[in-house]
C-alpha cells in the first residue's frame, strides 16, 4: 500500500528522516512509462515519492485541464507498496488561486511545444521548482519522452543551482511503436491507428539519418502516408540547445514530433545519428 499525503505540512514532517529521497512528479493517469520511473527511483534512494496533480498552470484555454483523467485510487492502486504519494488539491499548491511570482522558460520556452501552447513550460517549471522544494529530493526522475520539458528541467536546475540530480529515463513504448502517455486513452481505435504516424515518422528519420535533409524528408514521408494526423511539428534538435541542427551537422540529434489526432495532441521523440 502507498502512504497518502495531501498537505505540504504533513509530507514535510513524514521526509525528516527519510534517508536518501528520489522524486517523480506526475500528473496522474499513471501508465507503465510512469512505472518504469518509479522502479528507477526505487532503485536509487531509500525513499520515493511520486506527486500526482494536473497543474492548471500549465494548460492553456481551451486545452485538456478540465478532461484531464484524475482517479487517484487507480494511480495508488497500481504504485508499489511503500511509495510514498502526494496529491495535493490546487489549493495547496495555489492558495491564493495563482502565483504572482512564475518561472520563466525563456527563448526554448516558445519554441515548438511552447510556439503551440504559450505559457505551458513555464507553468510546468513553475510547478517543478513548487514541488522539489516541497520535497527537496536527492534525485528527480523523468521521462524522456517529453524532450523539451526535460531540457528545460536540466536548464533550471543548473540556472538555479538547485541541489538535486535529475535521472532520465528512457521512452517506454507500446509493442507496436506508440509512445506511452496518459493522453493515449483519449484516443479512438481509428485515432490510435493513424498516431503510429509519430513512431513511424522517427523510425523512417532514424532509418535515413545520414543528413538532416534526407532524415526530414523520410520523416515527413511517412506523417504525409496519415493525412488524419494534424502534424504541428518536426525538426531535428541538438540535444545540447534544443536548437534545430544546421544542415551540415554530424553526431547525435534528437528527433522531435507533434501531431494532433482527433481531439488529441500527442508528442514524441528519439535521437538520431547524423554526419
Ligand atoms: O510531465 C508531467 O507530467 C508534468 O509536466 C509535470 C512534470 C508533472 C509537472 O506538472
Amino acid at each position: 500500500m502507498t502512504e497518502l499525503f495531501t498537505t505540504i505540512d504533513a509530507l514535510r514532517a513524514r521526509l525528516e528522516d527519510a534517508g536518501r529521497v528520489a522524486f517523480v512528479p506526475t500528473m496522474g493517469a499513471l501508465h507503465d512509462g510512469h512505472l518504469a520511473l518509479v522502479h528507477r527511483a526505487i532503485q536509487v534512494a531509500d525513499t520515493v515519492v511520486v506527486s500526482i496533480f494536473v497543474n492548471p498552470l500549465q494548460f492553456g484555454e481551451g486545452e485538456d485541464f478540465g478532461r484531464y483523467p484524475r482517479d487517484l485510487d487507480a494511480d495508488r492502486a497500481v504504485l508499489p507498496s511503500g511509495v510514498i504519494v502526494f496529491a495535493p488539491e490546487v489549493t495547496e499548491l495555489y492558495p491564493d488561486g495563482d502565483v504572482q511570482v512564475r518561472l520563466s522558460a525563456g527563448a526554448i520556452g516558445d519554441t515548438f511545444e511552447g510556439k503551440t501552447r504559450p505559457g505551458h513550460f513555464d507553468g510546468m517549471l513553475t510547478v517543478v521548482v513548487k514541488l522539489l522544494n516541497i520535497v527537496t529530493p536527492h534525485v528527480v526522475v523523468f521521462g524522456q519522452k517529453d524532450a523539451q520539458q526535460v531540457f528545460l528541467v536540466r536548464r533550471m536546475i543548473q540556472d538555479l543551482n538547485l541541489p538535486v540530480a535529475i535521472d532520465v529515463a528512457p521512452t517506454v513504448r507500446e509493442p507496436d511503436g506508440l509512445a506511452l502517455s496518459s493522453r493515449n486513452r483519449y484516443l479512438s481505435e481509428p485515432e490510435r491507428s493513424t498516431a503510429l504516424a509519430l513512431s513511424a515518422a522517427l523510425s523512417a528519420a532514424t532509418d535515413a539519418s545520414a543528413t538532416r535533409e534526407s532524415a526530414v524528408t523520410a520523416a515527413k514521408a511517412a506523417l504525409a502516408a496519415e493525412p488524419t494526423a494534424d502534424v504541428d511539428y518536426f525538426d531535428l534538435v541538438d540535444p545540447a540547445t534544443f536548437l534545430p541542427v544546421p544542415d551540415d551537422f554530424a553526431g547525435e540529434a534528437t528527433a522531435i514530433v507533434a501531431a494532433r489526432v482527433g481531439t488529441t495532441r500527442l508528442i514524441d521523440n528519439a535521437p538520431v545519428i547524423l554526419g
